[in-house]
């Protein structure tokens, strides 16, 4: 049985890794930060009983900003692969805290690729390691782009991801160990968190067609991203992983569609004009944007034999019955005088 263990494991992309994993068989260790609420929900379809002997999920407090732990953690569980998907993931968010994003997003990969140095050096086993690199990284250079595209930064947290690419890639050079980045377009899931622009679409335009809220507040809608499904892109990560070269390779659709085009899409799925909803609010645009991201995946569909299943409007359609599902149950709370799920929505 193989050992597995997940940075970033409460994440969107970690559930769906964790899930995919476990199917084949392996056993799955997750980092969790410490919270004084629960954030463990998107693994609930998995969570099994540490204490039944069959069990083959199991979770550990750290923190990427904990070098201390991290190591603690690789000892324990000795992994034959570790996939390194921790991170302040929001970009807006960057801009606002930009030292603590570098913190968990270039020296928190760092702290982990240290770690596996002396693990590797010592024990002499070997480990294979996954880095989670973001289209974010070419952030101002053209489309499409491919493995060979210079970056090009615009944000505090696309540098980061640029500083954690690099590391990665010189610890695979100067130390030989088995390092693979993934550079992930957009991918998106109905656990995708609530404030990412396509599950804010969803949520709100489920929510105002059950009555729920009138208004969607959204930022630039002219960007374009290429989106794929969260749950066929973990399947690339664990696919760099198994083959016998460690190597960097773009995964995406090699399709884009701007904000408008997705809310046109998700709007037409509950047979709602958006135009009368939607507002605009400067408070959600970037003091740098990213306009254009359009991913060339003809390396991973060639060495790898990777291809997303998905398309987009499979991909729209099950975010909006997912949302429309939740929102329905939601009414049926707020009739009975509960209120409480309005608040973290407004925000997001
Ligand atoms: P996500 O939903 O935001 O999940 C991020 C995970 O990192 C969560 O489990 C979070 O824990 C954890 N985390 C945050 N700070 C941490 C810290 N200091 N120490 C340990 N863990 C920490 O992100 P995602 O969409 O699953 O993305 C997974 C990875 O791929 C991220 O590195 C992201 O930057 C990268 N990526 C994502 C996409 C995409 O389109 N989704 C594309 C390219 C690259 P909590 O649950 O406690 O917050
Ligand atoms: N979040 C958000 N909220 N984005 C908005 C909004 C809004 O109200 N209105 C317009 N947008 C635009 C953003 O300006 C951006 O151009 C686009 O929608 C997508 O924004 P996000 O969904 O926040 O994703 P992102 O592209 O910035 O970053 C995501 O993808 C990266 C890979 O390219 C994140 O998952 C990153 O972690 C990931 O690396």
């Amino acid at each position: 049985m193989k050992t597995a263990l997940i940075t970033g494991v409460t994440g969107q992309d970690g559930s769906f890794l964790a899930e995919l994993l476990l199917s084949k068989g392996y056993e799955v260790h997750g980092i969790v930060r410490r919270a004084s609420t629960f954030n463990t929900d998107r693994l609930d379809p998995i969570y099994e009983d540490p204490h039944e002997p069959s069990a083959r999920l199991f979770l550990h407090y750290g923190d990427l900003t904990d070098g201390a732990s991290l190591r603690r953690i690789l000892e324990k569980v000795q992994p034959d692969e570790i996939y390194n998907l921790g991170a302040q993931s929001h970009v807006r968010v960057s801009f606002d805290q930009a030292e603590f994003t570098a913190d968990v997003v270039a020296t928190g990969t760092l702290r982990v690729l240290e770690a596996v140095r002396d693990h590797v050096e010592h024990l002499h086993r070997e480990v294979k390691f996954y880095q989670a690199g973001s289209s974010e990284m070419f952030g101002a250079a053209n489309p499409p782009q491919s493995e060979t595209t210079a970056f090009y930064p615009r944000s505090p947290y696309a540098a980061a991801k640029v500083a954690a690419h690099w590391y990665a890639v010189n610890y695979r050079e100067a130390h030989g160990l088995f390092i693979c980045n993934g550079i992930l377009f957009n991918h998106e899931s109905h656990r995708r968190g609530e404030t990412f622009v396509t599950r804010k679409i969803t949520r709100a335009l489920a929510r105002i067609k059950m009555g729920l809220q009138d208004k969607l507040f959204l930022g630039n809608l002219d960007a374009k991203r290429d989106w794929g499904y969260a749950g066929d892109y973990v399947e690339a990560m664990w696919l760099m992983l198994q083959h016998e070269k460690p190597d960097d390779y773009v995964v995406a659709t090699g399709e884009s569609y701007s904000v408008r085009e997705f809310l046109d899409r998700a709007a037409a799925c509950l047979d709602i004009d958006w135009h009368s909803v939607v507002a605009q609010d400067a408070r959600y645009l970037r003091p740098t944007e990213v306009d254009h991201l359009l991913g060339d995946p003809g390396k991973a569909r060639r060495v790898l034999g990777w291809a997303p299943k998905l398309s987009f409007d499979e991909l729209v359609k099950k975010m909006v019955e997912h949302d429309l599902e939740l929102a329905k149950q939601e009414a049926t709370l707020a009739k009975a005088g509960h209120h409480t799920m309005l608040r973290a929505v407004r925000h997001g």
